[in-house]
């Protein structure tokens, strides 16, 4: 079975004293959490602040890295850095990583690699255009894209999630409708057997990510082949991150 997930993409919100209350008011309210892991991927700059934090039932993850280890890459940090900061998860393939900042699936596959190779998990983001839904091209974007994890071998594998997250649902208010979301989470399953195996495609974590909120999340989460959420402004809001958790149960 599929660990339940459920993670907090911050993006490039909140101010430092704003990033840590939210953090210790999440950490309070989850220190007995039982159910789905929780992560918070807060910007980068607040990744030791919040590492600092004791008493947390909250795994911390970096929202982006660069692939080489160390070197000449002014502006970047590495997965080892992060590593050795305390992360345990990161982000890959996040559609505004793609579409704003140009990264390739070629990019992408180099990024996961030396994320798991410096011990992280990854969240890898897929997900369609609204003119490729619009063209009925989305199954073959997302093959496309879940295809960067066919070289990866069965343990490296383990250190990997999947994050559905339709672009046009992404930060619109719409989301995609359970049976909408629910497809394409079998969809991915369905690849997941083809690439590998059906015992490593029922162990992969998919979540859906794209305008869930506290009021969606519930149905959303029900799904079968849904086994959390990646959330975006809701969980710049306490108590709806809360209760989206809760819904995870
Ligand atoms: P959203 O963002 O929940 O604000 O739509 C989700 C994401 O981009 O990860």
């Amino acid at each position: 079975m599929a660990k339940k997930i459920v993670a907090a993409n911050w993006k490039m919100n909140l101010l430092r004293k704003e990033a840590i209350s939210l953090f210790n008011g999440l950490s309070k309210s989850l220190l007995d959490h039982k159910g789905a892991e929780v992560v918070v991927f807060p910007p980068s700059i607040y990744l030791a602040d919040l590492l600092q934090v004791t008493n947390t039932g909250i795994h911390v993850g970096a929202q982006n890295f660069y692939f080489e280890e160390k070197g000449a890459y002014t502006g970047e940090v590495s997965a080892t850095q992060l590593k050795d900061l305390g992360c345990s998860y990161a982000l890959v393939g996040h559609s505004e990583r793609r579409m704003i900042f140009g990264e390739s699936n070629e990019l992408l596959f180099k990024k996961i690699k030396s994320g798991i190779e410096a011990g992280l998990h990854i969240v890898y983001c897929c997900g369609e255009s609204l003119e490729q839904r619009e063209l009925g091209n989305e199954k073959t974007i997302i093959l496309e894209q879940i295809e960067v994890l066919r070289p990866l071998s069965t343990e490296e594998l383990n250190k990997i999630s999947i994050a559905y997250e339709p672009i046009w649902a992404i930060g619109t208010g719409v989301t995609a409708s359970s049976s909408q979301a629910e497809e394409m989470h079998a969809f991915i399953r369905g690849v997941l057997v083809d690439l590998f195996s059906e015992s490593i495609s029922d162990y992969i974590s998919i979540l859906y990510g794209g305008s869930c909120n506290e009021n969606n999340a519930e149905e959303l989460f029900s799904c079968q082949n849904i086994d959390g959420g990646l959330i975006g402004g809701a969980s710049l809001k306490q108590n709806a991150f809360l209760q989206i958790v809760e819904f995870s149960k």
